[in-house]
């Protein structure tokens, strides 16, 4: 069996982050998601895989090289643009050939892994086999309809009048009957080839298609309160451990991890929260559910459940919470006074200050 993971897309939900770097690379636990989506994969002992990307290929080939460090062997794949769920199976023909496999979409985390589900494909090989979990809300979402056997009876995609609240979420494993499937569907009113559709056609054609329910956590990490939502939830899995430099002034609390090179001075850090490699945070409040990245400032501040990427700087504010804070960002008193607020805002960013 081989992967299929899409990491491409335009990633609209996640401006102003995908403007400078694909969303599949938010380090979510100071690890990017497609860490999480690879190690994922390679724990069903599937180590071929396909990596769909568009045009931010170079940034994520520079994090992932060629799959190694995740125990997979990467084969790139480019789409010229994001035409659809589907239309990445096209891109992926003559790689996946008539082999078996799972498609994963780059930007979903399921913690619990899909071990058991994948070992049900392979013992009995229907064309589909989608992973499907309870929702509150199931309009948002692809909606799954099962008969009692859990065989899937009709497949739609974000149904205003939903009949079911099962959700197919970001797995699925495939026989190669679904490139006869992919080739006969037209694009949606979107203008996207829809997976959804692929599979309905399998059903509608009188193939097997089957679903699975999955229990665990999982999230489409696709907007800024998933991506938070997943970090809570990650750091939960945190292990205290200081590999950096924490002075006799300060105090770490419960599961704080402390990278190599980091300096924790005269502050209180709260776990779960990991200080990534080489930051410096000095007189300042961290945590609970926080996540510092690489080479990061934060001098007097105070900051929880959030997550700050590589080389951000926070100097002298107080009460941050549920912020995410782009590379380099600089988040700083203006110094003039307290009714003078300044702002270097890039496009579709979103500020939020104390009323
Ligand atoms: P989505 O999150 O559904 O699509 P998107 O990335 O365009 O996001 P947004 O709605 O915010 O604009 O895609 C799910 C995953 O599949 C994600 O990792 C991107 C990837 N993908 C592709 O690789 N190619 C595609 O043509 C599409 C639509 C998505």
């Amino acid at each position: 069996m081989k992967a299929l993971v899409l990491a491409g897309g335009s990633g609209t939900r996640l401006r102003p982050f995908s403007y400078s770097m694909p969303k599949q690379l938010i380090p979510i636990a100071n690890e990017p998601v497609l860490g999480h989506v690879l190690r994922s994969v390679r724990d069903t002992g599937v180590t071929e895989v396909g990596l769909i990307v568009g045009t931010r290929r170079s940034e994520i080939e520079a994090v992932l090289g060629d799959g190694t460090r995740y125990g997979v062997r990467l084969t790139y794949l480019p789409q010229d643009a994001p035409l659809g769920l589907a239309h990445t199976v096209s891109v992926a023909r003559d790689f996946l050939g008539d082999d078996d496999f799972v498609m994963y979409l780059g930007d979903n985390v399921l913690p619990d892994g899909v071990v058991d589900i994948a070992r049900e494909f392979t013992a009995s090989r229907p064309a589909a086999q989608v992973v499907v979990q309870k929702v509150a809300d199931p309009r948002a979402f692809g909606v799954a309809e099962l008969g009692p056997g859990g065989e899937v009876l009709r497949l739609v995609e974000k149904p205003r009048e939903p009949r079911s609240d099962l959700a197919l979420i970001g797995v699925y494993f495939f026989t190669p009957a679904v490139h006869e499937a992919v080739a006969a569907i037209r694009p949606s009113a979107r203008g996207e080839l829809e997976i959804t559709d692929a599979i309905q056609w399998l059903v509608a054609s009188g193939a097997e298609v089957r679903a699975s329910a999955y229990e665990g956590y999982w999230k489409d990490t696709g907007n800024v309160e998933d991506v938070l939502a997943c970090n809570r939830h990650l750091l939960d899995g945190v292990v205290a451990r200081n590999d950096g430099e924490v002075d006799p002034d300060s105090v770490l609390v419960g599961a704080v991890r402390v990278e190599q090179g980091a300096r924790v001075l005269r502050s209180r850090i709260e776990g779960p929260a990991i200080i990534g490699a080489g930051t410096v945070v000095a007189d300042s409040e961290i945590g609970p559910y926080t996540a510092v990245g690489r080479g990061c400032v934060v001098v007097g501040s105070g900051l929880a459940d959030s997550i700050a990427l590589d080389r951000a700087s926070i100097t002298g504010v107080h009460g941050l919470k549920g912020s995410l804070i782009g590379r380099s960002a600089m988040v700083g008193t203006s110094g003039r006074g307290a009714d003078h607020h300044r702002l270097v805002v890039g496009d579709h960013a979103r500020v939020e200050v104390a009323a």
